[in-house]
């Protein structure tokens, strides 16, 4: 695809146009994503993505399914951890995949990619012990169906761990924090892409996702038993839910 379908508040404010424009905007920067993350987060993206693994206390026999797992990052860290198990990076974005697959480590032999919609996942019932999302939710046009399909996969037990930028608490904060988004965001997609949007998406959709306390209530509709970590001086939330046992 090599235009947007439509406006980007148009598109990331419903739910109807929201996935071409995510798949537009993803298939976009694929080649040049690690790249524009590393100098956004200013390298910190890794220790954010780091911690979530460490946390999520991943067994070498686990089954894990990291959702919309881009380009692979967490999953290449999380297949690490299950080294005697299996770990699945699913996304809808061939490309964001194709990348993964050539960065993918010569000695990793537990991990695959799979192109699917992580609202309609396609694994049976009660089939992995940890489902991460990170930095995805965002831009799905309907995330609490996508948490009904990870509580729907984990096994009894089994945790949802969630990633992303958080909404701070203080408003005159929050208001600062996007303001920096977006201008370093169309700084970095005219240099890394010739086209301010792909990065100015990061800002829009923080700006129409309800953010860590929403989902938080959506995952309890869903069932699970939730904590929530807000850190880094409010800028990053983990959503945890747990499955409860019967
Ligand atoms: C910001 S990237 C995050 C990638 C990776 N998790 C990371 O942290 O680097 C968002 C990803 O969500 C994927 N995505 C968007 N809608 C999706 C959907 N409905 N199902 C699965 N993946 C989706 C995009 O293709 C993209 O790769």
């Amino acid at each position: 695809m090599t235009t947007p379908p439509s406006s980007m508040q148009d598109a990331l404010g419903g739910r109807a146009e929201k996935q071409p424009y995510v798949d537009w905007i993803f298939s976009k920067v694929a080649s040049r994503y690690d790249l524009g993350n590393d100098i956004m987060s200013l390298g910190y993206h890794h220790r954010w993505k780091r911690r979530l693994v460490r946390f999520a206390r991943i067994e070498p026999e686990h089954r894990v399914l990291d959702l919309a797992a881009g380009t692979g990052d967490v999953t290449f860290m999380l297949a690490r951890y299950a080294s005697r198990g299996e770990v699945i990076g699913q996304d809808i974005n061939a490309e964001m995949l194709a990348i993964a697959e050539s960065k993918r480590p010569a000695d990793l032999q537990n991990v695959r990619f799979e192109q699917n919609d992580a609202a309609s996942l396609p694994y049976p019932d009660a089939s992995f012990d940890r489902v991460t999302c990170v930095y995805a939710g965002r831009g799905f046009p309907d995330f609490p169906a996508v948490v009904r399909e990870a509580y729907r996969v984990l096994k009894p037990g089994g945790e949802f761990w969630n990633l992303d930028f958080a909404r701070p608490p203080n408003a005159a904060f929050d208001k600062l924090y996007r303001g920096y988004m977006v201008a370093s965001g169309v700084a970095l997609g005219t240099a890394l892409h010739m086209d301010p949007r792909t990065y100015v998406y990061i800002p829009v959709s923080m700006a129409h996702y309800p953010g860590q306390r929403w989902l938080e209530g959506v995952m309890q509709e869903a069932g699970f038993e939730t904590w929530l970590d807000e850190t880094f001086g409010c800028l990053m939330a983990y959503n945890v839910g747990r499955k409860p046992e019967r």
